[in-house]
């Protein structure tokens, strides 16, 4: 009989083995952020030179730009395991303290979304950071006492999609902080190429390019996009990816040319149908839609802003010009000016 637990482990299993096989290990093949690569190679090298840990690090930015990914780069690159976990999973002060007290000298702890961590959690974090020591209190009631438990150093690396989201004092923690940004067109591309030479696939350049513009400057949707239209070649084609399999794979995927799904859609046609096109407030918009505020914050949001189909003003969010222009609609300034 199916089992659709199984079914679906299955495919978070090829999802998560992929893109494993396809991420960089090494910053010299991550491809794109420029800035922070440049930054990280740079204190990678110093802290190494040093035979010092590296110092803490916060990396924020939307969902699949690579946080994790650079977690595993950066403990790569100074020969250190890596021990993962996620805010949300740390539930007690006693979890902390079970991981921090095994940590080996100079590990990594990288945690996920680490703006999710309870206050209890996060107090017994700082002086973990601060001077590599963990308060632990034995016993109950009038004979408890606090004993100083002496860590390994080691090297925290938070990420978070919102810097915002983080308490003043655990920001402050971190003695380096970067933030990734969207990919060029120019970067995906090149993403695309590696990718597809890794999965022993053919493409053409052309190719490469159609898909790399519509994967909302993100590699983890570039990389799952080439992944679905490698399917269709195999399938549909000869197994190459030429740009008219790749413009009919697309299309099959319902992929538009921004590689808007239907949240992006919904969610402008809403501001604009529904409420003049704005400004609207976000908990409406998130009422209007039935979507997570979150969601709409962390990760449609972003990149409409980004492409200019979306404003933040303080008033509310605005649809822009460009976005009338997607859907074929007038711009409603110019379309008053015909009253
Ligand atoms: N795969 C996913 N992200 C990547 C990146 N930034 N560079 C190279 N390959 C990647």
């Amino acid at each position: 009989m199916p089992d659709d637990r199984i079914v679906t482990a299955a495919r978070v299993d090829e999802d998560a083995q992929y893109e494993a096989g396809l991420r960089p290990r090494l910053l010299d093949e991550y491809i794109g952020q420029d800035r922070v690569r440049e930054n990280l190679h740079v204190a990678i090298a110093a802290a190494k030179g040093r035979r010092e840990p590296l110092d803490h690090v916060l990396l924020h930015g939307p969902p699949g730009l690579g946080k994790t990914t650079l977690a595993y780069v950066i403990a790569n690159e100074m020969g250190v395991p890596v021990r993962a976990t996620s805010g949300p999973a740390i539930e007690k002060q006693g979890d902390l303290v079970g991981i921090v007290t095994n940590l080996a000298p100079g590990e990594v702890l990288f945690i996920d979304e680490i703006h999710r961590m309870s206050p209890a959690v996060e107090e017994i974090l700082y002086p973990a950071l601060e001077d590599y020591e963990v308060d632990i209190v034995i016993g109950q009631g009038p004979s408890a006492r606090t004993v100083k438990v002496r860590l390994e150093p080691f090297t925290l690396i938070g990420a978070t999609t919102r810097t915002g989201l983080l308490t003043a004092p655990l920001r402050s923690r971190f003695g380096i902080a970067h933030r990734l940004e969207f990919y060029t067109p120019a970067d995906l591309e090149e993403i695309v190429r590696r990718s597809a030479k890794i999965l022993d696939v053919p493409i053409e350049d052309a190719a490469a390019n159609e898909i790399a513009r519509r994967a909302r400057g993100t590699p983890r949707i570039v990389n799952r996009l080439l992944r679905r239209v490698r399917d269709y070649a195999q399938v549909r084609a000869d197994g190459r990816i030429t740009l008219d399999v790749a413009k009919a794979g697309l299309e099959l995927l319902e992929v538009d040319e921004h590689g808007f799904d239907e949240v992006d859609r919904k969610l402008l046609r809403t501001i604009i149908d529904k409420f003049g096109g704005g400004p609207v407030g976000l908990n409406t918009i998130a009422a209007a839609i039935s979507e997570e505020k979150d969601a709409i914050e962390d990760i449609y949001e972003p990149f409409l802003i980004q492409i200019g189909f979306l404003d933040r003003t303080p008033r509310g969010r605005v649809a822009t010009p460009r976005a009338y222009g997607y859907f074929g609609l007038p711009e409603p300034g110019r379309d008053s000016r015909l009253w």
